[in-house]
């Protein structure tokens, strides 16, 4: 079918509005851009908020396409690590998927599926959602600082953005689709922020870090033995 590929002047966020779709039966792939998002959500249900009230400060996109794996866990990393491969050496993951660049987050991904009571292994819309901090946000002096793209790529604007990470983006989930995240594994290791660490988890829990599993699960020992973190309603942060 080709891949849809739609930008709109704003919109109360992709995801939502990938999700109405995907629930109304609309499979076609179809990668949504936003140049502002009136309500964009994060992970674990917290709002997301574009660097800059006008919504040019971030580029907000979701990717929604039928994807049927043999197993899903794994695939938020796989899409944190081909951004981080697609804009710089030096970008680090905070399990599952935040982008780190020098101790601040740059990026975030919050992926959803549809189910709709389908069989498991039947194809499951997903969609991909993702929000790149581009410039410099307005200081709030509430969040701790994040980090922006032109920090460090001085000259990109948004297209430029958008340009670098979408094919990469649209590979990965396809090989996703066919190997998971087991081949990515190491490459995840060499940016992990936390591995080696001491950690918190939001159940209370405390350990150190031990890196990802190669479902993608983060290995955390504790005085109980190593636990294997997969739940995507964990938080964690370095101790
Ligand atoms: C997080 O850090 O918790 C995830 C943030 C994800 C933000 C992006 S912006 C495009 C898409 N639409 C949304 O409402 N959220 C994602």
């Amino acid at each position: 079918p080709g891949l849809r590929v739609q930008v709109l002047a704003e919109i109360d966020s992709t995801n939502t509005e990938l999700m109405r779709r995907a629930r109304a039966g609309d499979t076609t792939p179809t990668l949504l851009v936003a140049q502002a998002q009136t309500a964009g959500r994060g992970r674990l249900g917290r709002a997301w908020k574009s660097a800059s009230a006008a919504g040019q400060g971030a580029l907000a996109f979701s990717l929604s396409l039928p994807l049927a794996p043999p197993d899903w866990s794994g695939l938020s990393l796989a899409v944190g690590l081909t951004l981080a491969e697609a804009l710089h050496p030096d970008l680090r993951i905070k399990w599952p998927n935040d982008l780190w660049w020098q101790g601040r987050k740059l990026s975030g991904i919050l992926i959803e599926t549809a189910a709709g009571g389908a069989p498991v292994d039947a194809p499951r819309q997903v969609v991909i959602g993702v929000g790149i901090n581009l410039d410099a946000p307005e200081a709030d002096g509430l969040r701790t600082a994040p980090a922006w793209v032109r920090e460090f790529l001085p000259a990109l604007d948004a297209p430029g953005l958008l340009q670098r990470v979408a094919l990469p983006l649209l590979h990965t989930v396809l090989a996703f689709e066919r190997e998971g995240f087991a081949p990515l594994q190491a490459r995840y290791a060499a940016r992990d922020v936390l591995a080696g660490g001491d950690v918190v988890l939001s159940d209370g829990l405390t350990g150190r870090a031990l890196g990802v599993s190669a479902q993608g699960a983060l290995k955390v020992r504790t005085d109980a033995g190593v636990r294997e973190i997969t739940s995507a309603e964990v938080s964690v942060r370095p101790a």
